[in-house]
C-alpha cells in the first residue's frame, strides 16, 4: 500500500489529468494534493470533489507572502471544514527565494499555525534554508503534522521527530548526489511518510529527462528507503501509509 502525501496535480502541468490520476491509482491507494495559492486551492477542491481517494491539504505557501490578505485566511479557515480537506499546507518559511521578506513570512506562517491549532488539523511544513526559525515558530503552537520535502541533517530530523513531526521523503532520496539516503538510514522508517511533490522532483533514473513526476513514481522512493533501512519495500509502504492514515485521520474520511 502506498499513499502520496504531497503532490500538485494542476491543469497547467498535465495535458490529461484524468489519465494521470488513473495511472497513479494503479500504483498508489490514496493521493493528497496540495493547494498552496489561490488558483491551486480552487483546482484542489475540484479534484477532491471529483475523485474518491483524493484528499487535499490547503494553505498559503511562503512565496505567496505578498498576495495573501486576512480575508483569504478567513476563507481558508472555512475551507478546512470540508471533510476531504485533511491538513493545512504547505505553509512555512523559504529563505532561499524570499530572503528579504523574513518577517512577513513568519507572520503569515504563524497566522496559519494558529488556525491549525484552533482547528486541530495537521500542518504540512515547507522549510528552506530556514530550519532555526521554522522550529521556533512551530514550538509556539500546539500543532502536529509533516515536515514536507525533508532533506536536512540527521540532527535536524531527530529534532523534528522529538517534536512529534513526521518527515516527508520524496525523490531527492534517490538522487545520486544527495546524502538524504544516509540520513534516512540513521533515522529509520518509523517516522516517515512518502511524497512525490509532483510535478517536480521526479526520482532517479527519470531525472533530467524532461518528464513530469506523478504519484505513480512513489515505489522508486520506497525502494531507495528499503535499500538504506533494511526494511522490505512492502514494510516501507505499510509503515509510511499507516503514518499517513493516522496523521490525516484518513480512515474516518
Ligand atoms: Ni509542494
Amino acid at each position: 500500500m502506498y499513499i502520496d502525501t504531497h503532490c500538485h496535480i494542476l491543469k497547467e502541468d498535465y495535458d490529461d489529468i484524468d489519465k494521470v490520476i488513473k495511472e497513479d491509482f494503479e500504483v498508489v491507494d490514496k493521493i493528497i494534493v496540495s493547494g498552496c495559492e489561490k488558483e491551486s486551492i480552487e483546482e484542489s477542491l475540484e479534484l477532491i470533489e471529483k475523485y474518491d481517494n483524493v484528499y487535499a491539504t490547503l494553505g498559503y505557501h511562503p512565496e505567496q507572502v505578498d498576495r495573501v490578505t486576512d480575508e483569504d485566511l478567513i476563507e481558508l479557515e472555512k475551507l478546512l471544514d470540508s471533510p476531504k480537506v485533511v491538513g493545512l499546507g504547505e505553509i512555512g518559511l523559504d529563505y532561499h527565494y524570499e530572503k528579504d521578506k523574513k518577517d512577513d513570512q513568519i507572520k503569515l506562517f504563524e497566522k496559519q499555525l494558529s488556525i491549525a491549532e484552533k482547528k486541530g488539523i495537521p500542518v504540512l511544513v515547507h522549510s528552506r534554508e530556514a530550519t532555526e526559525d521554522t522550529i521556533k515558530c512551530l514550538k509556539k503552537y500546539k500543532v502536529h503534522g509533516i515536515i514536507h520535502a525533508f532533506s536536512g541533517s540527521y540532527e535536524t530530523g531527530l529534532e523534528y521527530i522529538k517534536m512529534g513531526y513526521l518527515l516527508g521523503i520524496g525523490g531527492v532520496v534517490t538522487f545520486t548526489n544527495s546524502n538524504l539516503g544516509e540520513v534516512v538510514s540513521k533515522l529509520g522508517v518509523e517516522h516517515l511518510v512518502l511524497e512525490t511533490d509532483a510535478p517536480y522532483l521526479i526520482p532517479h533514473p527519470f531525472r533530467g529527462r524532461g518528464m513530469k513526476n506523478s504519484s505513480k513514481y512513489i515505489p522508486f522512493i520506497a525502494r531507495k528507503i528499503s535499500a538504506v533501512t533494511g526494511k522490505t519495500v512492502d514494510e516501507v509502504g505499510e509503515i509510511t501509509s499507516e503514518n499517513a492514515l493516522r496523521v490525516f485521520d484518513l480512515n474516518s474520511k
